[in-house]
């Protein structure tokens, strides 16, 4: 479809639809020093973050920007570092920090969506054992509600957490917060310790502020098989990765945060997948199959909010491309009485992008990392603010 044609089918979305850019504080705020993304910095196992883009005191003029590109919701988390920094003492000064990013988001009238853990833990927390902590699900529900008494009535959207499964299978493992897949035994007992932290989270949020929407940000793949057996290793993959989690907090989700970057083929040759076209950090484009995962995730009888879905380019050549094909794939599903009721591109900023560091390129805005830390509005920004115009109506 040509982009003529997909403006033309982006119109009349669901009147309120949000559209908007995320990020989260570890990528993107600076100075943090002690959570286990800053240990393992210090131990040389991931690459130096230091400022980032310096979010934490740009966040003002960063919004500025998200609101002449039409946006009109915005995602991000909140570091737990921050706000408590010693286990059971929070910081009302970094409180009132992030009290001040929401001003400042309703300021533009712009929709805050908040991340309650985005990836990266307190180190007391890690050092002390983590998920595996037997209270660890009462410390986080501690954790959450003292947010949620901060923001009070301002926020309305909370994901609990972001992508567990990814957390427990990857970026977890940078100082053995998360025990990886590799010990299976292991790995069940913290999955079963983060749906009880969400559940704990989910109650704790609600009981401060009741019209809260409380769900999870979560990791979707769209599985595709090519053949008999594909399917079947399809089903199970699909089951294991795309519902167990939502399974298992299905009577405690307002709604669900839809990640979605990759298609999965159950299998393709060599050859395709070597053809394939890709993006800077290697992974196949297949943006209008966003549409799988949401048709999938429909099936919970929840609202379904876009939280993520993005491109490594540098060089600009497919992003607003990618961003058009996204929207068309959940046009398509909203077409087919999905109730999707947002979007918010990965992201807002060129963030940082843990072992890769800076060198992949997500942002709507490019970030001159080399110091001076300007930034630059990328074209394909621009073409997703017209798209917003035209859903819109106006
Ligand atoms: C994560 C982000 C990350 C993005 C791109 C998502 O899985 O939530 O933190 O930057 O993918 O890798």
């Amino acid at each position: 479809m040509g982009s003529v044609g997909i403006l033309e089918s982006m119109q009349q979305f669901p009147k309120g639809f949000l559209w908007g850019a995320s990020t989260s504080a570890m990528q993107v705020e600076g100075g943090i020093e002690n959570n286990d993304w800053a240990e393992a910095v210090r131990q040389g196992l991931a690459p130096t973050i230091g400022l980032a883009c310096n979010h934490y005191h740009r966040y003002e003029e960063d919004f500025d920007s998200a609101k002449s590109l039409n946006h009109t919701a915005h995602r991000f988390s909140i570091e737990w570092a921050r706000v408590e920094p010693e286990e059971g003492k929070f910081d009302s000064a970094e409180l009132e920090h992030y009290k001040n990013v929401v001003k400042s988001l309703r300021a533009r009238g712009m929709e805050p969506f908040v991340t309650v853990w985005h990836f990266s833990l307190p180190l007391w927390f890690v050092k002390s054992g983590s998920f595996g902590r037997k209270d660890a699900p009462a410390i986080f529900a501690r954790y959450a509600a003292k947010v949620a008494e901060v923001f009070g009535d301002q926020v309305t959207f909370y994901m609990t957490m972001n992508e567990p499964l990814v957390w427990l299978g990857e970026h977890g493992k940078i100082l053995n917060a998360a025990p990886g897949f590799g010990n299976p035994v292991k790995a069940l007992r913290y999955f079963t310790q983060l749906v009880r932290a969400h559940h704990a989270a989910y109650v704790a949020l609600k009981a401060v502020v009741p019209h809260a929407k409380v769900g999870v940000a979560k990791h979707q793949f769209s599985v595709v098989a090519t053949n008999p057996l594909g399917a079947v290793v399809a089903h199970v993959f699909r089951f294991l990765w795309n519902r167990h989690f939502l399974n298992a907090i299905r009577h405690h989700q307002d709604f669900i945060g839809i990640q979605y970057y990759q298609r999965l083929f159950f299998w393709q040759s060599k050859k395709e997948s070597e053809s394939a076209e890709k993006s800077d950090i290697g992974w196949q484009l297949h943006p209008s199959a966003i549409y799988d995962t949401l048709k999938e995730a429909s099936r919970y009888g929840v609202p379904l909010y876009v939280t993520e879905a993005g491109i490594a380019d540098r060089r600009d050549q497919r992003r607003a491309w990618y961003i058009e094909e996204t929207i068309a794939g959940i046009r398509h599903a909203v077409d087919e009485g999905v109730d999707v009721r947002g979007f918010f591109y990965w992201s807002l900023l060129d963030n940082y992008e843990f072992k890769e560091g800076f060198s992949m390129r997500f942002g709507l805005v490019h970030v001159e990392h080399a110091g001076s830390l300007i930034r630059t509005i990328r074209d394909s920004a621009r073409a997703y603010a017209e798209i917003i115009t035209t859903s819109r109506g106006e």
